[in-house]
């Protein structure tokens, strides 16, 4: 099984990247993550539905390549980066050609604020649901990122985020196997 992961931030230092470096080091034995990069995506308008550039052929590829996916995202303005609302964008066109109807996906974030990305959650959610992804309702988790729970390397520091991590590792894994896309 071969799960992509979507960082919703393009900062260098981005804790959201930590959190996703956490989460797949804690992936069971066969079960492999690759990184659906958002980072080299021009800003898209239709015109591009005829001549769609390199990075967005590319980017389409790896989705179609995944057999589900997991969104790390951060909150901004209450809602969804812009950047990842625009790959979203790039992902659901030429009209007809969207990558994302019956994938298996899963949402999670992590923000220093109290609400832990909750707002950006939902709206990504109700997003997922247009594209008609199959998005994994339980557990939901909310992280509120502190200094030194998750070191550099993505090691998780804090002894009690890690049974949370690892139990929405161990729900995501079950839900892309139980929701694998039908390959015709
Ligand atoms: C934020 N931040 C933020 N945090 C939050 O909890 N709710 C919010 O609505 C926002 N809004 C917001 C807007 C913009 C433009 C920025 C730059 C930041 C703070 C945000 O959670 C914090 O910068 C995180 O470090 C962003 O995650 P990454 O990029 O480090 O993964």
């Amino acid at each position: 099984m071969r799960i992509g992961y979507i960082v919703g931030s393009l900062a260098q230092n981005s804790i959201n990247r930590r959190l996703a470096k956490a989460l797949t080091a804690l992936a069971p034995e066969g079960v492999e993550f690759f990184e659906v990069s958002i980072s080299d995506l021009p800003l898209y308008n239709s015109d591009f539905d005829a001549d769609y550039p390199a990075a967005a052929l590319d980017f389409k590829e790896s989705v179609s390549s995944a057999d589900g996916l997991l969104f790390v995202t951060p909150e901004y303005s209450r809602s969804i980066p812009a950047a990842l609302k625009n790959a979203i964008e790039w992902g659901s066109r030429p009209w007809g050609q969207a990558v994302w109807g019956g994938v298996p996906a899963a949402v999670i974030g992590t923000s220093p604020g109290g609400t832990g990305t909750a707002m950006a959650q939902q709206h990504l959610r109700n997003i997922l649901a247009h594209l008609d992804m199959k998005t994994m309702g339980q557990p939901e988790s909310f992280v509120q990122a502190r200094e030194g729970a998750i070191a550099e390397t993505g090691e998780v520091q804090d002894a009690t985020l890690l049974p949370v991590l690892q139990g929405f590792m161990d729900a995501l894994v079950a839900h892309v196997e139980t929701n694998a896309r039908v390959t015709v």
